[in-house]
């Protein structure tokens, strides 16, 4: 990835959950075009481990520090160690996680709310300790890490895609809102990825079904529309591209082997 983001003196890119699949992707690719990054993970040690390899392999700066999203404290001492790092002009709210369920079970109520403090209650607690920020400088860039449930169901999954609905509701609300204020907030809707959360998926499904990896792997790249696994390379190329975008509210999805503009968003600055 070679384009460069406009830079702004002094500014940073933060991307949770960067220790690992699509975040450690996206966080790699800002760092390739020069962007200093500060990637999370909950264990702060491993986020430093993470974070220490990306500087090395780069040679851009980086940091890695403790977040767990669904907390709010975390989330201030977070903001705190980031003080003495540089302002944060470029979010990608990546941190997430999938459970299976079914619909009724009586558990699903439980994992819901569970989902619900991640996928959705995170982004926006990320965005509202950054935002402010944001809104002084008057520009800034929103990634959010949605998904193809985020557009569609699948069966046994009902609260993750009612989380990723969520998160989009709120992404196409706030899009609207910040531009005006030159702020861009986006969406990418990957369909499955080849990432360890997929890899997890998979080991959940043989032991259920006594499939074997293999044939699992090659079913699940066959429910994505494009027949193959997204990568986490072109997951990292589409967020590089909302980064640099001019417009808030954009929506790709990526269904493996290509990636489509299915919202075109609204102009940054137009009121
Ligand atoms: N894989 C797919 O097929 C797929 C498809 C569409 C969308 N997505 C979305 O893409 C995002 C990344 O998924 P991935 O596939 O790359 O999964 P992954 O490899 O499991 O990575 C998930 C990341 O989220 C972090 N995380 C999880 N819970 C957290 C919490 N409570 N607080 C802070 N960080 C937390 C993890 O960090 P630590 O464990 O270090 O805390 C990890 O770095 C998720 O939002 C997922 O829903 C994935």
């Amino acid at each position: 990835m070679s384009s460069e983001l406009p830079t702004l003196d002094g500014t940073a890119a933060l991307v949770t959950g960067g220790t690992s699949g699509i975040g450690a992707a996206i966080a790699r690719a800002l760092l390739r075009a020069g962007t200093p990054v500060a990637l999370t993970g909950r264990d702060g040690e491993g986020a430093a481990r993470a974070a220490q390899e990306l500087l090395d392999e780069t040679g851009t700066e980086c940091v890695g520090l403790a977040l767990d999203v669904t907390e709010d404290a975390s989330c201030a001492a977070m903001v705190a160690a980031l003080e003495g790092f540089r302002p944060i002009e470029w979010l990608v709210n990546n941190a997430g996680f999938a459970e299976t369920m079914g619909s009724i079970s009586p558990g699903n109520l439980d994992l819901a709310r569970r989902l619900m403090e991640v996928n959705f209650f995170g982004p926006m607690r990320l965005f509202g300790a950054l935002a402010p920020g944001m809104l002084e400088r008057g520009s800034g860039r929103v990634v959010q890490v949605a998904s193809s449930a985020a557009l569609q169901g699948y069966p046994y999954v009902s609260s993750y895609v009612a989380s990723k609905h969520a998160l989009m509701g709120w992404t196409r609300s706030a899009a609207l809102e910040c531009a005006p204020k030159g702020i861009g907030v986006s969406a990418l809707c990957p369909h499955y990825v080849d990432t360890p959360m997929t890899d997890r998926s998979i080991e959940t499904m043989r032991e259920k079904t006594g499939r074997s990896e293999e044939d699992l792997r090659a079913f699940l790249a066959g429910q994505n529309p494009g027949g193959a696994l997204v990568t986490v390379d072109e997951v990292a190329e589409a967020a590089m591209d909302l980064l640099r975008s001019d417009r808030s509210g954009v929506v790709h999805e990526l269904i493996g082997g290509s990636t489509a503009v299915i919202e075109e968003g609204v102009p940054i600055g137009a009121r």
